[in-house]
């Protein structure tokens, strides 16, 4: 199955193809429906999940940026969130998301909103949370989202509410650090692992030209590229 669905990227180039994702985060499982069109969960969102696990949000207002699948908004639901605010830049996304949330019987209170990335209303939010696009961000800037974050998280999140993102070694983490350090956030590492690249960082020979500009990027080992995922969860 995994080989089939290599091969369907492979041929599309992209990571949008439909697909039944299963993911178990310790004994826990989440069988969510991704259907054409809607971002397959990669080891940065599963692992961003993971630590989410780990997290309380009681009685927290969390919005979500570019919720995908809900992947994140369903654990969010399940470690106790009192309301959640999704975005994304379709409203199919967001349909998608609603059907795996019915799934897997979130009921809290849940606002939709089809927006472009930090063009937000309705906050101050407690928490954000958001795994942002980078790779395949779009962008000539790839850390645009990013940076992006970064830069407008004051006006999404309360004062002394949290930002939690997953970003990959790829999009530098120094410079993450530095920025977030550089618009007076306090900031902890929540959690970090490992994993080798997804096949179409290969499809990308600037993408990858790219990253060996990057000081601890990716590292090798026995001729397989790794790159580092961490989660970020920033007070502001
Ligand atoms: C890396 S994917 C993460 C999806 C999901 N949270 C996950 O981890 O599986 C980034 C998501 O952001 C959405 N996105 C891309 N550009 C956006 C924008 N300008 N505004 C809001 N969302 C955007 C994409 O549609 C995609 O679902």
């Amino acid at each position: 199955m995994q080989e089939q669905r290599e091969d369907l990227h492979r041929r599309h180039g992209n990571n949008l193809y439909p697909v039944e994702f299963e993911v178990q985060f310790g004994d826990h499982e989440l069988v969510l429906d991704v259907p054409g069109g809607v971002w397959n969960p990669t080891p940065h969102g599963v692992h961003l999940g993971t630590m989410l696990m780990g997290m309380d949000f009681s009685g927290e207002h969390v919005l979500e940026l570019g919720t995908g699948c809900g992947i994140h908004a369903i654990l969010l639901g399940q470690r106790n969130a009192a309301r959640l605010t999704l975005t994304e830049i379709e409203r199919s996304v967001l349909d998608n998301a609603l059907h795996n949330l019915s799934k897997h019987d979130i009921d809290v209170p849940i606002d939709t909103t089809v927006a472009d990335w930090t063009a937000v209303e309705g906050g101050p939010f407690d928490t954000l949370v958001t795994n942002p696009p980078f790779a395949k961000s779009g962008k000539r800037y790839r850390r645009y989202f990013i940076d992006t974050l970064i830069l407008d998280a004051h006006k999404l999140v309360k004062p002394g509410g949290r930002l939690i993102f997953v970003q990959s070694s790829m999009a530098d983490v120094p410079r993450s650090l530095r920025l977030m350090h550089e618009n007076g956030m306090n900031v902890t590492i929540v959690g970090e692992t490992d994993g080798p690249f997804r096949d179409y960082y290969f499809e990308d020979e600037t993408y990858l030209r790219e990253m060996a500009e990057i000081p601890g990027a990716y590292a090798m080992r026995d001729g397989v590229h790794y790159e580092r995922l961490i989660v970020f969860e920033a007070r502001l």
